[in-house]
């Protein structure tokens, strides 16, 4: 069972830059921050629910909002966009019937662009739950998208 989130900040509370720690801890728990999570914040850190969702959403690694179990994130540097991730990215959306951005309806995946993840010995390059895959096809998606139980 996930931490009640509400303990997690709480256990923030007192630290300096408490909020943002509290916030990791959260992401780390959930893989993203509840957008409910955010409010508690505001309460526990004695600012307003625009502050506490300024600060969730200036940093690009912090996620607010549902995300599936697995975040499938897509490289999309020009080494990898040279050697055709647009075409994986294209399988990818299909087969999961999502947007890049989206969450799938039953909350297993997430799919997310991103900058170059020092694997570019093997373009094109995808990640999920930050495991390199190297080497990608569109044609090999779905034995990847298999592994994903
Ligand atoms: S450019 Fe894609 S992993 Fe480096």
């Amino acid at each position: 069972m996930k931490p009640d989130y509400t303990e997690i900040v709480a256990g923030y509370k007192d630290k300096p830059g408490g909020i943002i720690e509290a916030y990791h801890a959260i992401q780390r728990a959930y893989n993203y921050i509840p957008e409910e999570a955010v409010a508690v914040a505001a309460q526990v850190f004695d600012m307003s629910k625009a502050e506490a969702w300024g600060v969730a959403t200036f940093y690009s690694y912090l996620k607010v909002g549902e995300r599936g179990r697995y975040i499938i994130r897509i490289c999309e540097s020009a080494p990898c966009h040279i050697a055709g991730a647009e075409e994986v990215v294209a399988a990818l959306e299909k087969q999961l019937g999502i947007k890049m951005g989206e969450t799938t309806a039953d909350g297993k995946f997430t799919l997310e662009l991103t900058e170059c993840v020092g694997q570019c010995q093997a373009t094109p390059v995808i990640t999920i739950n930050s495991k390199p895959y190297g080497d990608v096809t569109a044609d090999g998606i779905a034995d990847i998208l298999a592994q994903c139980k």
